[in-house]
């Protein structure tokens, strides 16, 4: 298995252009929309369906009644919308369909629709996603780093060197290498979490405790797969 990783949103905005046919793709939002959606997955929700903006969110709610609408624009629930994006929001929602929107993690699902396979994945659900790759063993895996805003976001490299340690038989490239050293720099992940441009952020508006819900490694075993536009848990 060879493993890249994508750092920044820059890199992200190029893949529609890059062929994934052959590129089973992991996605990390550590903080909050993969952490979130898989909130949701282990809470029940049937569904998620990433889109871009909020008036297409607007609009699928329109067109197919009974969904909820779940996001964030500048880390706070938007004007109309059922749902923020912190994972606490994300307990009562057995059987909910969610049409989510953020600023950062939804775009890079989009980014990757055309792979062959995407997963999602946050430190909630990191053994499942080992699990998973060490089951289908692709040849090429793209650890995708959602990032903040236009910036590397250092909780998705931990993320993602965390990932990485699980699978030790693999061949790494220079960016994979740099997010293996990320996840060796922190002996707790919570100090990781904390130690982000994000992080920061996040505990000075009072959302501290979403981090410490962020932190706990393998706290679910649920997987979540993309398949065309819809995210489901994987059975
Ligand atoms: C994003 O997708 O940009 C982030 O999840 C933003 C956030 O944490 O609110």
């Amino acid at each position: 298995m060879l493993i890249d990783v994508i750092l920044t949103p820059a890199d992200i905005a190029r893949l529609p252009q890059r062929d994934l046919s052959e590129a089973t793709c992991v996605v990390f939002d550590v903080l909050r929309a993969t952490s979130a959606m898989l909130t949701a997955f282990a809470h029940g929700a049937a569904q998620v369906e990433p889109v871009r903006t909020l008036d297409e969110a607007f609009a699928r709610r329109k067109e197919t009644p009974g969904v909820r609408l779940g996001g964030e624009r500048n880390g706070e629930r938007p004007d109309g919308f059922d749902f923020g994006n912190s994972p606490l929001e994300y307990r009562d929602v057995r059987g909910a369909r969610i049409v989510w929107t953020t600023t950062n993690g939804t775009l890079a699902l989009k980014a990757c629709e055309h792979a062959q396979m995407v997963m999602l994945c946050a430190l909630l659900n990191l053994n499942a996603i080992a699990e998973e790759l060490r089951w289908h063993e692709p040849e090429r895996v793209l650890l995708v780093c959602a990032g903040t805003g236009d910036d590397f976001a250092l909780e998705d490299a931990y993320g993602a060197g965390r990932l990485i340690a699980e699978l030790p038989d693999s061949k790494l490239t220079d960016s994979a290498q740099a997010a293996l050293a990320v996840a060796k720099a922190f002996s707790d992940p919570l100090e990781a979490l904390r130690a982000s441009a994000n992080g920061q952020v996040l505990t000075s508006r009072k959302r501290g405790a979403e981090l410490e819900w962020c932190a706990r490694v393998s706290a679910y075993s649920v997987g979540a797969l993309m398949d065309g536009a819809i995210v489901r848990p994987i059975e």
